[in-house]
This record gives C-alpha cells, sequence and structure tokens, in this order.
C-alpha cells in the first residue's frame, strides 16, 4: 500500500507531480480554454460575484491564502482567507455577491462543513474544492471542483496542498476567463506554466537526499524559524505547521517583511531559520527577502535557504541552500514547498516518531 515507501507521508509527497498533473486533467477544451463543467454555479453569478471568501483550517487555509495572491492578481475580485471556525462565530459580511470557497481535503472538517452551512444561510454561493468523493462538504456545498489528489492517508497534508493550490489556480483563471479579466491566450500561458509544475516537482524530489541529511543533522534542534514574503508567506506557515505536526517542535513561521516589528528580538546565535526565497526574476521583491536572510545572519541565525537554480544572491547569506528549478512567482509555493515537507517528515523519523500517526492528531477532525 506504501508503494515501496517507509511511510504513507513518503509516498503521499511523491505522489505530488501526479496530484497535479490528475488535477489538471481534462479540464480544458481542444482549443486550450479552460472549462470547468462541475462549477454549476450560474456564470451571470460567477459574473457579478464582488468578493471571494476561501474557509478552511490548517493546511487547506495555506492554500488559500497562497490562492489570494493568484486570484486577486488574475481576477481583481478582493479575496478574504478565514479559517473556518472564526469564520463562523463571527458576523461575517457575506451576500450573495461573496462567492464563498470552501478547501477541505477530508470534506469532513466540523469546523470547515459549520462555516459552509453559515455561508449558504445568508445567501452565498459555495463552492467546494475539496479531496474526497461525495464527502459532506461536496454534498452541502453549491458546486464542487474536486482535487484529483487520490486518497491522502498520512494526517500530515501534502499532495492534497499541492493539489488545492492546483485547483484553486484552474478556478481563479477560469474566473478571470469568464469575467474577462484575462485573454485566452494569457490564461493558455497560464495553465502552460502548470502544465510544467509535475516535472519540477520531480526535478525537487530527485534532490531530496539533501534536505534529508540536513534534518537528520538537526534532531536536536528545540526551535525552527520560517521566513517567507508574497507567496512565500504560506509556504513559511506551511513548513512550521509540518514540523510542529510531525517532529513535535517548537516552529513559527513569519512573513518576512514582520521581522523587524517584532520577530527579530527571538534571533540569537545558531538559531534555524528557513527563508523561503521567489525567483530573482521579481527583483524588487527578491532584493527584500535578500535584504532580510542577511538581517538575521548578521544576528547570528543559521540560515537554510530555498531559492532558485542559478541565484548567486544568496549564496554568501546562506548556510544551507535548497534549490527548486526557475519556476514564475505565483507558481513557487508547488515547488518551493516540497523540502519543507520532507524536511519536517525526515527529522520526525530521525526523532523515531511515526510520521503518518502523530500523537494528539486525527486525520480528519469531525468535532467542532
Ligand atoms: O480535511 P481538511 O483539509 O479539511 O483538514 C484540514 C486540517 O485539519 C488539515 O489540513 C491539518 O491541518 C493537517 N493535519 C495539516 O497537515
Amino acid at each position: 500500500v506504501k508503494g515501496g515507501f517507509d511511510s504513507f507521508m513518503d509516498k503521499e509527497i511523491h505522489d505530488q507531480p501526479q496530484a497535479v498533473a490528475d488535477t489538471l486533467l481534462g479540464r480544458t477544451d481542444e482549443l486550450g480554454r479552460l472549462k470547468l463543467d462541475e462549477l454549476r454555479i450560474d456564470e451571470t453569478i460567477l459574473r457579478s460575484i464582488d468578493k471571494i471568501i476561501v474557509v478552511a483550517c490548517g493546511t487547506a487555509a495555506y492554500a488559500g491564502h497562497v490562492a489570494k495572491y493568484a486570484v486577486e492578481h488574475w481576477c481583481r475580485i478582493p479575496v478574504e482567507v478565514e479559517l473556518a471556525h472564526e469564520f463562523r462565530y463571527r458576523d461575517p459580511v457575506v451576500n450573495e455577491k461573496t462567492l464563498v470557497v470552501a478547501i477541505s481535503q477530508s470534506g469532513e472538517t466540523m469546523d470547515t462543513i459549520m462555516a459552509v452551512r453559515h455561508a449558504r444561510e445568508q445567501g452565498s454561493k459555495v463552492l467546494a474544492v475539496v479531496n474526497t468523493y461525495g464527502s459532506t462538504i461536496a454534498r452541502e456545498s453549491d458546486a464542487v471542483l474536486y482535487t484529483h489528489a487520490g486518497p491522502e492517508v498520512a494526517v500530515a497534508s501534502t499532495k492534497a496542498f499541492i493539489a488545492q493550490i492546483t485547483a484553486t489556480y484552474l478556478l481563479g483563471l477560469y474566473l478571470a476567463q469568464l469575467r474577462g479579466n484575462k485573454y485566452i491566450d494569457e490564461v493558455a500561458d497560464y495553465l502552460t506554466e502548470l502544465g510544467r509544475i509535475p516535472g519540477k516537482i520531480e526535478e525537487v524530489l530527485a534532490r531530496q537526499e539533501q534536505v534529508r541529511e540536513v534534518a537528520r543533522a538537526m534532531k536536536d534542534t528545540t526551535s525552527v524559524l520560517f521566513l517567507g514574503r508574497h507567496v512565500g508567506f504560506p509556504v513559511a506557515l506551511e513548513g512550521a505547521l509540518k514540523l510542529k505536526e510531525l517532529a513535535y517542535i517548537h516552529a513559527e513561521g513569519f512573513a518576512a517583511g514582520e521581522l523587524k516589528h517584532g520577530p527579530i528580538a527571538l534571533i540569537e546565535e545558531g538559531q534555524p531559520v528557513f527563508v523561503v526565497v521567489p525567483t530573482p526574476r521579481r527583483p524588487t521583491l527578491h532584493a527584500k527577502v535578500i535584504s532580510n536572510i542577511q538581517e538575521i545572519r548578521a544576528r547570528g541565525a543559521r540560515t537554510l535557504v530555498i531559492a532558485e537554480d542559478g541565484d548567486d544572491d544568496v549564496t554568501p547569506f546562506a548556510d544551507v541552500v535548497f534549490r527548486y528549478p526557475p519556476t514564475p512567482t505565483l507558481m513557487t509555493p508547488l515547488v518551493s514547498v516540497v523540502p519543507l515537507q520532507i524536511f519536517a517528515g525526515e527529522l520526525a523519523r530521525a526523532k523515531g516518531y511515526d510520521v503518518d500517526q502523530p500523537r494528539n492528531l486525527a486525520k480528519s477532525v469531525t468535532v467542532e
């Protein structure tokens, strides 16, 4: 069942190229236009929505945070991302012009189910992005865009995250196409880039031994920080969550720009800090992250940098560099998260923990 891997998590990390390919499969017509037949929400409604609210928990919420950057950029619709349990118990401004997108691997997370019910009661249309066919969230929503990641068994979500980003990107491009924010050829270019992602994840996986070695050498570490900017920020949050839940180590993710507003006080000699660096082809964004690495390095941090191939600007300030192949900024989470997943899993294994069944956690949280 584990396909020759030591754990389901390992198998599922290796399933990721397929998860992206399968989520893309069959969603374009013969002219290369996106067609999402399963979006059974009237096109007039989809054209008229003036806000999207993503509701989700844990890793699925981080996928929503990534999607926000892309969907706002492509569609010019404001996107809010809210933890489902917070959404449910406040008084959110939602109405028939709001599209609520519920993201869930299991489709059975009670917090998210309650948020879906609440949104529908307020007159919003709810679109589910779920992995499990026929699950409660799929049944209770107005429409479902399935992620085709295949069954995810390990408690720590990996391939579902990658598939959720892929599916929400399809949704964003579809809305952009429908609302005329992007023309067919631009949408086709982004789809081509998404189509290249499976091969790029393979390339990152081919370099995993470097990550594993570093993780094993860090098995006695008690605290790890993660920094990112733009789409690298939710990737940092996800890297920290993986490490907490699998290796039971204090781990925190920050927006790199937030450092000087507080977190930099945590940096002391030898503090390990992962930094997710964007492509140097976005010079302004890139330069900001490089200067953040310099700031923490100057205060003694041990920097573990995730950077694009050929990005030499990081080298003078990095203790370790994990590389990913050149990827457009919005697509980088799909490759840059992979070393963080491998790192967390390997460190947990080195500590002798069960990576598929971390303590105190269930695969799907069916109580509020
Ligand atoms: O099944 P769901 O996607 O709704 O689950 C949401 C979270 O419980 C889940 O992503 C959780 O955070 C994972 N264990 C993280 O690895």
